[in-house]
């Protein structure tokens, strides 16, 4: 099974490759470079045994796509090629409405020119906005608060208006709540460049001697500390439902949505005692003002993937924590440039 997969040298993208592969699944890699190094490709044939055909290209490139369709036999896609850091967004929306939006048109376009009509795309819990209730069901209302998040938003409603007339396509939105995480080799993991805008990937850098101390966004949240809580997911498990999604929903005409979540919260001071328990170093830290735009909660439920696509997160949050520190040990500057 020939797979497209846009943005595979990144975070998620490359831990899914892996599981791919492990699974007998033939990715074909597209991806511009933009936020990820080609050492990447060497780190995936390391740990399953296999290098993936890379094509250097851009999903806003339409002659890119054209050329990876009529050369492959290529059966579904999954697109993870995109922006994702909620503060650059808003002081660059354009970039983020034509990498992300635009790119997902173009994509889409070459797609039905080349008659592959299955599509798996990488959205996100943000498209929630600030939910009534938790946990979060796929049918509660959406809403956006930035442009990072209207863009998921964007690309689900088109993708939903496309789908209503071309009915025998298979589209699937799955929305992630917060991957963290590596893989348990500790050869890949998620490697931001410059200040960490997420929550563990700071926690990380604190802890090996990066940065000074983390800065905690709020303490008077009305949960279980005072501090935000949120649905972390092994990214792992996150790869792992990728692969279901495309088994048991990526051949079923049809528009179908996804939490991809663990059903669990956790808060920040739990996941920085979480971190030091794992890597028994001290992650110092400072309360601070809440961080603008910032909701208390958010965790999904995860019963219709469970339901459907038979998928659900198995990793616990020390597999998180200890694969997170592993990499980040080993690796603490990230993959190299080479
Ligand atoms: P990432 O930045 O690590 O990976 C994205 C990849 O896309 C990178 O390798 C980048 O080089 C590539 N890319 C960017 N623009 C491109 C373009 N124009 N053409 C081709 N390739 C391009 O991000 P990630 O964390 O792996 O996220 C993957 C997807 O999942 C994104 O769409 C993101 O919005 C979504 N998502 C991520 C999170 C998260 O916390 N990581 C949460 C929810 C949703
Ligand atoms: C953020 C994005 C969201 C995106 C998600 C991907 C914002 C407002 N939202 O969500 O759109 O889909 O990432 O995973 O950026 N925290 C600190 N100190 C830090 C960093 C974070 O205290 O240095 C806290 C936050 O206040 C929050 C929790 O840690 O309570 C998680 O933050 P983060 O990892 O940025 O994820 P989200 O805010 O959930």
């Amino acid at each position: 099974m020939l797979v497209l997969v846009t943005g595979g040298m990144g975070y998620i993208g490359s831990h899914t490759c892996i599981q791919m592969i492990e699974a007998g699944m033939t990715p074909i890699i597209f991806d511009n470079l933009y936020n990820s190094k080609s050492s990447v490709l060497d780190r995936i044939e390391e740990v399953s045994g296999q290098r993936p055909i890379f094509v250097e290209g851009d999903v806003r490139n339409k002659a890119d796509l054209d050329k990876v369709f009529s050369q492959y036999d290529i059966e579904s896609v999954i697109h993870f090629a995109g922006l994702k850091a909620v503060g650059e967004s808003v002081a660059m929306p354009l970039e983020y409405y034509d990498t992300n939006v635009n790119g997902s048109y173009v994509l889409t376009a070459a797609m039905r020119d080349a008659g592959v009509k299955s599509l798996v795309f990488s959205s996100s819990a943000t498209v929630y906005g600030d939910p009534a209730s938790v946990p979060i069901l796929e049918s509660f209302p959406t809403s956006a608060t930035n442009p990072y998040g209207r863009s998921k938003l964007i690309i689900e409603e088109c993708l939903t208006d496309f789908q209503k007339v071309n009915p025998d396509w298979s589209i699937t939105l799955l929305r992630y709540f917060n991957p963290v995480g590596s893989h348990p080799s500790g050869r890949l993991g998620e490697d931001p460049q410059g200040i960490p805008n997420n929550l563990m990937p700071f926690v990380s850098q604190v802890a090996v001697g990066r940065r000074e101390f983390l800065s905690v966004f709020g303490s008077d949240y009305p949960t279980v500390d005072g501090t935000g809580v949120r649905d972390y997911i092994h990214v792992m498990d996150l790869s792992d439902g990728h692969l279901a999604a495309l088994n048991h929903v990526g051949k079923k005409a049809g528009l179908h949505i996804y939490n991809l979540g663990t059903g669990n919260g956790n808060s920040v001071l739990e996941m920085v005692a979480a971190f030091e328990k794992a890597s028994g170093k001290p992650v110092p830290y400072k309360l601070v003002e809440r961080r603008p735009g910032d909701i208390a909660e958010c965790w999904a439920d995860p019963a219709k993937a469970k339901a459907d696509l038979k998928w659900q997160a198995t990793r616990t949050l020390d597999d998180m924590t200890q694969d997170t520190w592993r990499w980040q040990s080993n690796n603490p500057n990230g993959y190299p440039e080479v």
